[in-house]
């Protein structure tokens, strides 16, 4: 069944960022956005020479306002005088040196306040490549909508287009390619985010499918997609047992980024997603006031691609593999159901326990096909567990790693990016929970550590490798902006596993 969104082309755009030396003083934008430390609010040297150009104004307005200059603090000034620009903000920075992370928290707000204006110059928080890149991810973040379905006077008539990046001394060609970078990736966030936002009658498994298969071939990635004839003969009954309920068939993605010219000892990643369009519950219905937050259940998924995709873009010198197992769980007369037993794709028979806890279902077979690719990291997302919120909040990961070295790099990587994650144990003696009288596991456990249980039971079919799972059932969808996320899809994840990456090549 083909629904109408199919395969569309999605309506994510690149931002065009330029690098320049005009002086903030003399440049023409509809906005000008300076950011400041709040510790430098009497000293930094643009911030001086502005000042001047208002007589003042603009000293005699911070202690008014008693504007500190916290990190996200703004100041704005219309119709500043002595200016080009036709407004002014001062956004804070916290305390301390600048960061990549506060250069893109700056790139975030900076296109926030410029959302429905035109064009906006912003001073450079910073010239080393690493703030250059972040605050080009965050410029172009920042201005992301999620506007495909407004009609009418709800279409927004302008958007943020084009940005002035100020910098003191003329640009050489690393700055300019941390900025492409930063472009780069903002681009595969905003698609992980728009995958997320999409409406789940749109975005079922084979439109999810589609959408990676034609992402793929645009950077010009092989992208095999199984369908159920496939997934049958490969044995993915576990992945099948979950599909029964739909009439939106599965389909299972595999997408790969090889680098062009291979290194000695090159490392191979790889990713894995889930990729539930809309988790109903099944036979165990959720109820209505869950269900209607599922559709963000393919957010393991649209991380997956849009991390392969960034690996691309970027060239890196590793292998990359994403796996996206695209399902809708349903109720129906042919769903599966609380009893039934199934074999896993590597010959584990599984008793079906909760309806709801899909996912995993899903996943061991994703993570069976997985491993079979040899890889040397096999990292899973999914928005697997509310107990995983219960525990570490809306707003942080869980991290479970059966490696600890893993485990470091990938908090290392998070350290990095500033997502929140959490390492969980894989607790050895919650394993009995998951003991079944006639099958050779059931796939959930007691009602007390039930992220735990859910990692416990992914670790049953990952073999030796080395593996990470990150339960972002919290993350993924926001109930309001915060940070450098905006409302509903985040995107969150992608930065860390692209620096992950990074950090080995
Ligand atoms: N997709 C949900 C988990 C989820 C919850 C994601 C909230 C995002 C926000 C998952 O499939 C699920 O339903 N898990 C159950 C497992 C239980 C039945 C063992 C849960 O967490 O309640
Ligand atoms: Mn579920
Ligand atoms: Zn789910």
């Amino acid at each position: 069944m083909q629904a109408r969104g199919a395969g569309r082309a999605l309506d994510w755009r690149q931002m065009k960022i330029a690098l320049s030396t005009n002086a903030p003083l003399e440049t023409a934008a509809d906005l000008l956005a300076l950011g400041v430390k709040s510790d430098r609010l009497q000293k930094d040297p643009t911030l001086k020479a502005i000042d001047q150009a208002f007589g003042g104004a603009l000293q005699r307005l911070i202690a008014d306002d008693g504007y500190k200059g916290n990190l996200g603090e703004t100041l704005t000034i219309a119709l500043p005088h002595g200016l080009r620009a036709t407004r002014f903000v001062l956004i804070g920075l916290g305390s301390g040196s600048v960061t990549a992370c506060d250069a893109r928290s700056f790139g975030v707000k900076a296109a926030q306040v410029a959302a429905r204006l035109g064009t906006l110059a912003v001073v450079a928080p910073g010239v080393g490549e690493a703030e250059l890149r972040a605050l080009a991810e965050g410029l172009a973040t920042g201005s992301y909508r999620y506007t495909r379905y407004l009609t009418g006077d709800r279409k927004p008539k302008r958007q943020l287009s084009a940005v002035q990046v100020l910098l003191p001394s003329k640009a050489n060609k690393a700055m300019q390619s941390a900025i492409d970078e930063g472009v780069a990736v903002a681009a595969c966030v905003n698609l992980a985010r728009d995958l997320v936002n999409a409406p789940p009658n749109d975005l079922h498994p084979i439109a999810l499918a589609q959408t990676a298969k034609s992402e793929a071939h645009k950077l010009g990635l092989e992208c095999t997609v199984l369908d159920e004839k496939a997934m049958e003969k490969r044995g993915m009954h576990l992945l099948l047992a979950v599909a029964r309920g739909s009439s939106n068939k599965p389909r299972f993605v595999h997408v790969k980024y090889v680098p062009k010219k291979p290194k000695k000892g090159q490392k191979k990643v790889v990713f894995v997603g889930k990729g539930l369009t809309f988790d109903s519950g099944g036979l165990c219905l959720k109820p209505a006031k869950s269900m209607i937050e599922m559709k963000c259940d393919m957010g393991g998924a649209a991380v997956t691609l849009a991390t392969v995709l960034a690996a691309a873009k970027l060239q890196l010198p590793i292998e990359v593999h994403g796996i996206l197992a695209c399902v809708e769980n349903m109720p129906d007369g042919d769903a599966y159901r609380p009893g039934d037993v199934f074999p896993s794709m590597d010959g584990k028979s599984v008793e079906i326990i909760n309806t709801d806890a899909e996912g995993r279902l899903v996943l061991a077979d994703a993570l069976t096909y997985a491993r079979e690719l040899t890889p040397d990291y096999l990292i899973d997302h999914a928005t697997l567990t509310g107990a995983c919120m219960v525990a570490l909040g809306a707003f942080t990961a869980g991290l479970f790693a059966n490696d600890d070295d893993l485990a470091k790099k990938y908090a290392a990587a998070a350290a990095d990016t500033g997502e929140s994650y959490w390492r969980m144990p894989l607790t050895d003696e919650l394993r009995d929970t998951l003991k079944s009288d006639i099958a050779d596991l059931k796939h959930t456990g007691d009602a007390h550590g039930g992220s735990i249980t859910a990692a416990l039971f992914l670790r049953e079919f990952v073999g030796k490798t080395k593996w990470a799972h990150l339960d972002i059932a919290g993350p993924t969808f926001a109930d309001r902006a915060r940070n450098i996320y905006p409302k509903g899809g985040t995107g969150f994840g992608v930065l860390t596993a692209l620096r992950f990456l990074e950090q080995l090549a």
